[in-house]
């Protein structure tokens, strides 16, 4: 009777080939009205044109500084480009809750200061240099040095940055430290920063996809097909936004009364659904709310809700990745409960790794059938009966689940019989393609300097 209501509530997860499917074409739909000047405006899929017109083409040089806010890690890079050689240095600095959610000065002012410890660091105190920013939240921009901050996602919510120029704040907070000059040539999403990174090595590349602590597309798309911007020549690079799919309702028919309040105790109440199914920052929250339940229900943990499952954020998804993994005995996952001050029995163990399972597949497959949507559209627009593409990934959760990667392609296959996508890894993070759209913009910029 127990593994009855343990069923029941891991049922919820198995998303049908029916739903799957469903899930692809309204992703379609979605993708199409961002496009559209009509609907774009209600679109939940944004849709954000980037002003990336194409893919490095191996001749871009010169020193530059990156700056990658907004994944797992703040980081402040220094990248030489030469001749197809790239090199990389960089920093990792932390940036404290306090300043994540304070207020827009207080958060660049910061970022500033890193800048100035890199510098120093590197030995470049007082150095002029050209900075391509990588700012992984929405941007809607009208050129590639421009772009206003839509709304902030996942966990930052610093004050008086929204519907603000985040270039503009970011120069106003280094001329208030008065210490370097740097010229700000270009802001990009992590998404697009990791398809250039990719593209760099592979022209099949236009693509690229972010699976981490958030979740989200770009790809090239045919500037006819872009009705925000003017000009029907070429493509540009369109950041999709898709984790804001499902904000309309769409996809309420497969939200669980889990993700329901994974949502509503989240600092983005309603926004993000599907991020919040798809990403890590959220996998383990959902997991946790499920275990609460079947606690409730008295089918774990001895019926007992400690203290330490009711906190927020416990599960990280570096613990997902390490109790699915296949090569961990059931002992290791209870030590791994253990540590997070979760006491288990064997058999608890056993649920425990079962509704991660369920979780994450259900994640991965609901980034596939968006995939899926995407690359249907790239083929259809080309008029081809098979579309052959690499998508440039990144992000922990790609990168540390031991399943999710395998379900995310099989899901595409499947959806998408006729596009034939291979995934690659993107080892370099978004910084060194940050720095080449930030080479192109500045060589682009050079008559009119
Ligand atoms: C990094 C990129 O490698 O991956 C970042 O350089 C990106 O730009 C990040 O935001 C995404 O992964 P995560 O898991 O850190 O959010
Ligand atoms: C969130 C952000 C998006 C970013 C993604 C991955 O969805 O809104 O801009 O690309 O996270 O970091």
């Amino acid at each position: 009777a127990q593994r009855k209501q343990i069923d029941k509530v891991l049922a919820l997860f198995q998303l049908t080939r029916e739903q799957l499917l469903g899930v692809r074409d309204k992703m379609r739909a979605e993708l199409e009205y961002g496009l559209k000047k009509k609907t774009h405006s209600l679109a939940t899929v944004k849709m954000l044109p980037t002003y990336v017109y194409g893919m490095p083409d191996g001749t871009e040089k010169g020193k530059f500084l990156a700056l990658d806010l907004g994944g797992t890690n703040f980081r402040v890079l220094l990248v030489k480009i030469r001749r197809r050689s790239v090199r990389m240095y960089n920093k990792i600095f932390a940036i404290p809750l306090e300043i994540m959610q304070g207020t827009g000065e207080e958060l660049f002012d910061h970022i500033v200061q890193c800048i100035a410890d890199f510098l120093d660091y590197m030995g470049l105190k007082g150095a002029q240099l050209p900075l391509g920013f990588t700012f992984s939240f929405p941007c809607r921009q009208t050129c590639i040095d421009k772009g206003t901050l839509v709304g902030w996602t996942k966990g930052f919510k610093a004050t008086d940055c929204e519907g603000e120029d985040v270039v503009d704040m970011l120069r106003e907070a280094i001329k208030r430290r008065n210490e370097f000059d740097l010229d700000i040539v270009a802001i990009v999403n992590d998404t697009v920063g990791t398809m250039m990174t990719c593209g760099y090595e592979d022209p099949r590349c236009e693509i690229g996809l972010i699976a981490g602590t958030g979740s989200n597309v770009c790809y090239m798309e045919e500037m006819r097909n872009i009705e925000l911007v003017d000009g029907d020549e070429g493509r540009m690079c369109v950041n999709t936004e898709w984790g804001g799919f499902g904000d309309n309702g769409c996809i309420d028919d497969i939200r669980t009364q889990y993700d329901k309040e994974v949502d509503d105790g989240s600092l983005n109440a309603g926004k993000q659904r599907y991020e919040k199914m798809t990403s890590g920052m959220y996998l383990g929250e959902i997991v946790r709310r499920i275990l609460i339940d079947l606690t409730r229900q008295g089918l774990l943990f001895r019926g007992q809700i400690s203290e330490r499952l009711r906190t927020r954020g416990i599960f990280e998804t570096k613990f997902l990745s390490q109790i699915e993994s296949d090569r961990l005995a059931l002992l290791q996952v209870r030590r791994i409960l253990q540590q997070l001050g979760l006491d288990s029995t064997c058999e608890d163990s056993i649920v425990v790794k079962e509704v991660c399972g369920a979780v994450s597949r259900r994640a991965a497959q609901m980034c596939g059938a968006g995939m899926a949507a995407i690359v249907e559209k790239r083929r259809e627009d080309q008029g081809l009966q098979h579309f052959k593409v690499t998508v440039g990934v990144d992000g922990t959760l790609y990168k540390l689940h031991p399943h999710f990667s395998r379900i995310l392609q099989e899901t595409v296959k499947e959806l998408a019989p006729q596009c034939d996508v291979t995934f690659m890894l993107s080892e370099d993070g978004s910084g060194k393609g940050a720095a080449l759209i930030t080479a192109v913009a500045k060589r682009l910029q050079q008559p009119r300097k």
